[in-house]
């Protein structure tokens, strides 16, 4: 089928109330300082959720965002793809819990766990979704709440991750405008390298496991580095080619925002200047698949993003996953 099929037609986005600043960890008895973590990473804060703040109250604030902007109504919406990896419960998914806060009765709501490509992959599925014709418009997500599934004693990966939420209305293309190319791909031989390794299925939660701490998050910092940098830029040349352009033809590049040596590695490769990337990492932290919806919707708000903008996205994350498009806006 020809493309463009499917459009963005509106963003939004969400985070908790209380920004947590690095050099907040030391209070909290982490061996790490504001230098260590700005010079790695490139992050300052991140937005932690308290009392009251669920993945399902940032996602639903962020699709009434999107919904508002798009002009769009719950009773529309078709389909609620949520990219998540942190859902609220482990069962039912997070998605009909939002379908429900919504009141969007006629949609079909579903989570899709591809880690930090989450809302990339779930942009790719709705497409396929409208491209059979039996749906106008979907409302996708990427949406976490990583705080409550890190270690906070594990300055290895606590001081990386963030919460949030994106949301985006997907329909039907006019005007040319839309996905131009899309990629995806995913090696399961990398999984032990960014994980929780227990308190699933596999190893159901019990008290050695609540002990050890072995269902938080787990990651080989070093190897997921290097795997990052390849396939983001692999996904990059992907989507260009895809869409038979060339990094000069992209105003504006929206990555990952897991690390800026990562995101500047990505750009360099795809010979975008870094003026025209997107970078917010350093005040949400890694917020996975929420990352770059929340990205879109500043972009777009600052007017970084008009129309007829031309827009790179490249994702990563565990699994391994990893996937790009290309967007005109
Ligand atoms: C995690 C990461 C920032 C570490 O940076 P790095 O340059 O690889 O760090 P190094 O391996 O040189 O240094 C690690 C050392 O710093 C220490 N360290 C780790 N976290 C620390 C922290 N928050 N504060 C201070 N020191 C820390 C380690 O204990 C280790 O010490 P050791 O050498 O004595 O064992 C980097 O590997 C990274 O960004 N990886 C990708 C992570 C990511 O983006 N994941 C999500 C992908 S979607």
């Amino acid at each position: 089928m020809k493309r463009p099929i499917a459009m963005f037609a509106g963003t939004g986005h969400a985070v908790p109330r209380r920004a947590l600043t690095n050099d907040e960890f030391a209070a909290m008895g982490i061996e790490t300082s504001d230098e260590w973590i700005r010079e790695r990473t490139g992050i300052r804060q991140r937005y932690i959720a308290g009392d009251g703040e669920t993945l399902t109250s940032l996602v639903t604030e962020a699709s009434r965002q999107a919904m508002a902007d798009a002009g769009v109504h719950a009773g529309e919406l078709d389909a609620i793809i949520l990219g998540t990896v942190s859902p609220d419960r482990l069962m039912p998914a997070t998605a009909v819990e939002v379908q429900a806060a919504l009141g969007a009765s006629r949609a079909v709501a579903f989570d899709l766990g591809a880690a930090c490509s989450g809302w990339l992959y779930s942009a790719q599925v709705a497409e396929g979704l409208l491209a059979t014709g039996q749906y106008e418009t979907v409302l996708v997500i990427g949406g976490e709440v990583l705080s409550r599934i890190v270690n906070w004693k594990d300055r290895n990966t606590c001081v990386l991750f963030g919460d949030g939420a994106g949301a985006t209305i997907v329909r039907r293309s006019t005007k040319g405008r839309g996905i131009l190319s899309a990629y995806m791909r995913s090696d399961g031989n990398l999984a032990d390298l960014l994980h929780r390794p227990k308190g699933g299925g596999c190893f159901p939660m019990n008290d050695a496991v609540l002990a050890e701490g072995s269902h938080y998050i787990q990651m080989s910092g070093r190897e997921v580095f290097k795997h990052a940098v390849r396939s983001m830029a692999d996904a990059s040349d992907r989507a260009l080619d895809g869409a038979k352009l060339s990094g000069t033809d992209i105003d504006l590049m929206i990555p990952h925002q897991a690390n800026i040596r990562i995101i500047e590695a990505t750009a360099k490769h795809a010979n975008i200047p870094m003026e025209k990337v997107f970078v917010n990492v350093d005040r949400f932290g890694n917020t996975s698949a929420a990352s770059i919806p929340i990205a879109l919707d500043e972009a777009r708000r600052q007017g970084r993003i008009v129309d007829g903008s031309t827009v790179l996205f490249a994702a990563f994350g565990a699994g391994f996953t990893w996937g790009s498009m290309v967007v005109r806006f």
